[in-house]
């Protein structure tokens, strides 16, 4: 089903969860298969966990394509099981042919953060951009850790955490209390130039934040609504996320 408000946004419904991740890798396959070399943006969390499983079956080489992720906790280092380093080490990184060296995430643990921030821009650069972005979305509308009110020519740089973002991950760690208070984040500005944007979202708690991204004002206090200025982003959602939405 396609459909939407946003005139530049495509939204594509898909029966279940597992039909959404096929789709997004099917996408992803696509792009590779005609741009071997393709820079890809990606995200960590739950949603897209079934996409990466079926990227990996597609069998598609990624041995040319670069990756570079939307971000990292601050103060983790790349071996604690939660960073995101280790996540795409699990997920992604190991079970395909990507050359490590074209894996990119930026270091949590570099001595100057703001300097590593600026390292990921230029080699986001010079690797030419990013041809495709994965997102998620948190419930409250951030992408990356852009948190409400982030501005939207923000660059890669250090954030804090929102707490319900800290609430809501908390799932993945012993107690609220060692989730990290910090990240580095790829800023709206740097998502924004992605050649082109896949928004996943999926189960009936994302419906609420769905309908804002795709029909809400445009505004800084949601930071998914950027994502209707740019001129090539797909929605791909399954029937729950989509509850809420005019087809
Ligand atoms: C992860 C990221 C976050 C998540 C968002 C949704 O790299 O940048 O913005 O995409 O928090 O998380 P899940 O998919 O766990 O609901």
């Amino acid at each position: 089903m396609i459909g939407g408000r946003a005139e530049t946004m495509r939204i594509e419904v898909c029966e279940d969860y597992e039909a959404l991740s096929l789709r997004a890798a099917e996408i992803v396959a696509e792009l590779v298969r005609r741009k071997p070399d393709a820079v890809l943006g990606l995200p960590t969390g739950s949603t897209p966990e079934g996409f990466y499983d079926a990227l990996v079956a597609t069998g598609v080489s990624l041995a040319g394509v670069s990756t570079f992720n939307l971000d990292e906790y601050l103060g983790l280092p790349q071996s604690h099981p939660e960073s995101y380093y280790s996540f795409m080490k699990r997920r992604l990184y190991d079970r395909t042919d990507l050359k490590p060296e074209n894996c990119h995430i930026p270091n949590g643990m570099a001595a100057d953060p703001a300097e590593e921030c600026r390292r990921y821009e230029e080699a986001i650069r010079a690797a030419g951009g990013l041809d495709i972005l994965l997102l998620g979305v948190g419930h409250n509308g951030h992408i990356g850790f852009n948190e409400p009110g982030t501005p939207w020519d923000a660059r890669t740089r250090q954030v804090r955490l929102a707490e319900r973002t800290r609430q809501a991950n908390a799932r993945f760690f012993p107690s609220l209390h060692e989730v990290p208070t910090h990240a580095l984040t790829m800023g709206i500005g740097t998502i924004l130039e992605a050649k082109r944007i896949l928004l996943l979202a999926t189960g009936s708690g994302k419906a609420p934040i769905i309908r804002e991204v795709v029909e809400g004002e445009p505004r800084p206090a949601v930071p998914a609504t950027a994502l209707q200025q740019h001129p090539g982003v797909t929605v791909l959602l399954d029937k729950d996320a989509a509850t809420l939405i005019e087809l």
